[in-house]
């Protein structure tokens, strides 16, 4: 499979390096575009079997999977650009665009002239696939099962992948995207603490971001219940319950519930 990305910023650039670096295509499969060199030598830099172009016309020829990873407020000059250069029949396009929903995809499509329109998925990453563990989530429009599974089996290799209704698209990104921010912010509070508790900063970080990989890991067993680990550590009258329930006194599972839907388009928010 082939993968033509235009946009060599952070989102392209992590997409281009991730998809080289995991195997999951190989880098010279790979295509990326940009208006400017530089970014293009840092990344050819870093996968020199990458092929990068200041052409995206040049970039989706070859591709069979078109990754527009530019502003949103680029993305109709860009599809303006492109489209007829795509043939629907054998290419599809993702666009990481964030906001940029799939009907406004598709009418950017049919307005560049686009006509059969081809496979559409409207895709949302989050910053963690620089390290292939991004939470992706898809929806698409005109696509088939096949593609679908193929795109899904790439976007695993990156961490992992959900393909789910569009009207879930924005509550996939602020429970992962925004959530690398949540999580963070739990970090940088656990390693104030762990300062307090007579730890040097980078050691309490260290040991906070081990301790949540370590959490995280439990859940991937089978069955696995956060609750259930929790009971796990608690020795009943312990020192654990204690400091669980003095933050929750404080408010952490609220605080933690109303982030979430602070975070939702006002026309979404539920509660
Ligand atoms: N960053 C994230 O965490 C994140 C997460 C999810 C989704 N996204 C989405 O990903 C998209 C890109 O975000 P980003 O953070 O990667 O932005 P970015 O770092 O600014 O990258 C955008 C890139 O697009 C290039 N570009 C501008 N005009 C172009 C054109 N006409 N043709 C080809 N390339 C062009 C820019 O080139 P120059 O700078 O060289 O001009 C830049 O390298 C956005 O739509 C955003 O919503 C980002």
């Amino acid at each position: 499979m082939k993968f033509g990305i235009i946009g060599a910023g952070n989102m392209g650039r992590a997409l281009a390096l991730g998809l080289a670096q995991s195997g999951a295509v190989k880098a010279a499969d790979v295509c990326v575009s940009n208006p400017h060199t530089q970014k293009l030598e840092q990344l050819k830099a870093a996968v020199p079997d990458v092929n990068v172009t200041t052409s995206n016309v040049e970039c989706v020829r070859e591709a069979d999977v078109v990754v527009l990873a530019v502003k949103p407020w680029k993305l109709a000059e860009v599809v303006a650009e492109v489209a007829p250069a795509i043939d629907s029949r054998r290419q599809v396009v993702c666009s990481v665009a964030g906001g940029v929903g799939l009907t406004a995809l598709q009418e950017m499509f049919a307005q560049a002239g686009a006509n059969p329109l081809p496979p559409l998925y409207y895709l949302i990453p989050n910053t963690a696939i620089a390290q292939r563990q991004s939470m992706t989530f898809m929806c698409s429009a005109g696509s088939n099962r096949e593609t679908d599974e193929c795109l899904l089996a790439v976007f695993r290799q990156l961490g992992d992948a959900m393909l789910v209704e569009e009207r879930l698209m924005n509550a996939g990104m602020v429970l992962a995207s925004c959530g690398i921010a949540n999580a963070l912010r739990y970090v940088r509070a656990a390693t104030e603490g762990g300062v307090q508790l007579g730890f040097r900063a980078a050691d309490a970080q260290h040991i906070v971001a081990q301790t949540l990989r370590g959490a995280a890991s439990l859940l991937d067993a089978e069955g696995a219940h956060a609750e259930a680990e929790i009971d796990k550590v608690t020795t009943p009258g312990g020192l654990t319950i204690r400091g669980l329930n003095a933050m929750e006194r404080e408010g952490f599972s609220n605080a933690v519930v109303q982030g979430l839907l602070a975070a939702m388009p006002e026309s979404e928010r539920r509660g």
